[in-house]
């Protein structure tokens, strides 16, 4: 995801300092690069770009030519989907002429075909990303079928998109117009006095007004100094009142979360949409990634696969070792890096090794994977950093699109891991012909309902009906907490336990629950709860006796369960329902709850949540 601004506004205006600061406000969106168009009083359309953080380009147009005033202009702050993240993939986009530009935050999932087209009819292309289609699609239109008129042009060019943005355009000819459109990507109009405002998000320009007006899915609004008219792609005009915001600009910025991390774990239905999007269509699922790198004959000799990671990753690849078990009947092991680059590691051109890591920059994770490469092994990174090392090292890339993760513990970039896993295990499955088209169809319908299901989960946590907070407040007291599953629901367990233990510092360990009588039970009593993992499965029946067990020993049981299932509270205290879904998929699910659980505990104790103790958001140490 990425942030972006637009301003119209008097002659004379300084329109770069309001996109600077204006992008500095958005900065938690990405921060690849940076970018901003200017149309000056003299009537030139000025265009600074830089990578890196936005304090580059600031440099850049403090220390280079800094536009003059004007009345008119645009900003990017870029999280790369498509493309390095460098000066020229930077935003704005210009099209041929220099007449038009674009910032857009989003992914067009059609943009390779709308490249082709326009390249075959003459346009020129300057980088590698899926948004400078756009700025020649509505060149296209601008000066062939729209007469010039821009919020034309741009609608055409809009009816030939498919994928998610949130965009903003400005043409050199029309110095009082600034052009918005939003689809599957915030975009709010910030209302002012002689002057109009767009943005991502409103941290963006409550320096300059709190009179907002939201955008719809699918809506155009054509802003001039003193009138906004906002319609349909079809055309139909939308009448809408504008809201007045309460927030201060840094509450906003955590969207008037307390925490990123909170932020972050409602932000996970949207995520999951993202690390979905392009990938499942019309019911198929569809992995160019993984489709070119077949082509290159790198999976013909895997019989075996090696999942590699660290922390919440290796949960990740824990849970999909059970996935590609199931669904492609190939042997798979998951190994934490840093052991596996220490144990004269077995692999070869037969090992397909998976590295997740969504910093794409975990130290231990690159050294495995060099080593597994100098043995000839096929690599897949699965990662959330475009441009990153691991994608160095990896012969095919997937990414989260999950957006920066602002807090340093793993919600959304775990989940988005796990469904590109799903995805991953999907493919394989297919390519060996072990899922049958029909299977394949019942998974990936699934998977795309769990957004909804997430968001019903989120949304029970914020009611009045909330059993989590108060749940995480009565047990934040204790000293030490157990969680226990078994087969998907052991890596759920050990990822619960992880997250309380890493924002709370409470201790908690994950266990298989059969290992639970092996010893771990003599650590039970009454001041040491238990979480047990007991959503429908296989061996429900087996998680509930183990639960037994531990009732037996006086200690507290919380129990994550599907909903309906009111038998489960005969054998536990407390119960936290998610709703029902494949046995394979109830892990993006399951930890919800947890990790709401983890949150609340960690407030509780007045710990710093988005960044605990001796924690860093990429372990870049060995
Ligand atoms: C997860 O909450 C932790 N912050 C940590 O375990 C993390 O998952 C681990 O360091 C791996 O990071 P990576 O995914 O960037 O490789």
């Amino acid at each position: 995801m990425c942030g972006i601004i637009g301003y119209v506004g008097p002659q004379g205006t300084d329109v770069t300092s309001i996109l600077l600061n204006g992008l500095s406000r958005l900065e938690y969106r990405g921060y690849d690069s940076a970018g901003i168009a200017v149309l000056t009083s003299a009537g030139s359309l000025e265009l600074h770009r830089r990578s890196g953080k936005i304090a580059n380009l600031a440099d850049a147009v403090e220390n280079g030519s800094r536009p003059g005033q004007g009345t008119l202009g645009i900003g990017h702050t870029r999280w790369a989907t498509h493309g390095r993240p460098n000066d020229v993939n930077a935003h704005p986009h210009p099209d041929c002429t220099g007449v038009l530009t674009v910032v857009h935050n989003g992914i067009i999932e059609n943009y390779a075909e709308l490249r082709q087209e326009l390249q075959q009819t003459g346009h020129t292309f300057c980088s590698e990303t899926d948004t400078e289609v756009l700025s020649h699609l509505i060149e296209h239109y601008y000066f062939h079928q729209a007469s010039h008129d821009l919020v034309e042009s741009v609608r055409f060019a809009l009816l030939r998109v498919t994928g998610s943005y949130a965009i903003a355009v400005v043409s050199r000819e029309h110095a009082d117009l600034l052009v918005g459109a939003r689809c599957n990507g915030p975009l709010i109009v910030g209302l002012g006095e002689q002057e109009q405002f767009l943005a991502s998000d409103i941290p963006a320009i409550l320096k300059h007004t709190r009179r907002v007006l939201i955008l719809e899915e699918g809506e155009i609004v054509a802003l001039r100094p003193n009138s906004v008219t906002v319609s349909t792609l079809d055309g139909k005009t939308v009448q809408r009142g504008p809201l007045i915001v309460e927030w201060d600009a840094e509450a906003a910025e955590k969207g008037g979360y307390p925490h990123f991390v909170l932020k972050e774990i409602y932000e996970q239905p949207d995520a999951l949409r993202r690390a979905l999007l392009g990938r499942i269509r019309e019911g198929q699922l569809h992995l160019a990634e993984m489709e070119r790198m077949q082509r290159t004959g790198l999976f013909d000799n895997v019989q075996r696969v090696l999942i590699i990671a660290c922390g919440s990753s290796h949960h990740a690849g824990m849970l999909a070792k059970y996935i590609i078990e199931q669904w492609a009947r190939i042997p798979v092991e998951a190994v934490t890096a840093a052991e596996f680059r220490y144990c004269d590691p077995l692999v070869g051109p037969e090992t397909l090794c998976i590295a997740v890591t969504q910093s794409g920059e975990t130290a231990d994770t690159l050294v495995g994977i060099r080593q597994a490469r100098e043995q000839g092994a096929p690599v897949i990174a699965i990662t959330n950093v475009v441009a990153s090392a691991i994608t160095r090292l990896a012969d095919a890339v997937l990414y989260l699109q999950a957006g920066p993760e602002i807090g340093v513990v793993s919600t959304k970039t775990f989940i988005c891991s796990l469904a590109v896993l799903y995805l991953l295990a999907l493919y394989l499955g297919q390519q060996r012909g072990r899922i049958s088209n029909e299977q394949a169809n019942t998974i990936l319908a699934a998977l795309e309902r769990i957004p909804g299901q997430m968001q019903h989960v989120l949304d029970s946590a914020r009611s009045a009906d909330d059993t989590i907070e108060p749940l995480a407040k009565r047990i934040a007291r204790v000293s030490s907490i157990m969680f226990i599953g078994r087969s998907v629901g052991y890596p759920t367990a050990l990822e619960g336990a992880l997250k309380l233990k890493e924002i709370s510092y409470i201790h908690a360990e994950g266990f298989p629950a059969g290992e639970l009588k092996h010893g771990s039970i003599a650590l039970l009593d009454p001041d040491t709860p238990l979480v047990a993992i007991a959503t429908s499965s296989h061996v429900y029946e087996k998680v509930v006796s183990n639960m037994q067990e531990v009732r037996a020993r006086d200690a507290r049981v919380i129990a994550v369960a599907t909903a309906g299932d009111e038998g489960i509270r005969r054998h536990a205290d407390d119960v936290l329902y998610v709703p029902e879904t494949l046995e394979a998929l109830s892990p993006l699910l399951a930890i919800i709850p947890l990790q709401l659980f983890a949150y609340h505990a960690a407030v509780a104790r007045g710990c710093n949540v988005d960044q605990p103790r001796n924690l860093a958001k990429s372990v870049t140490v060995e």
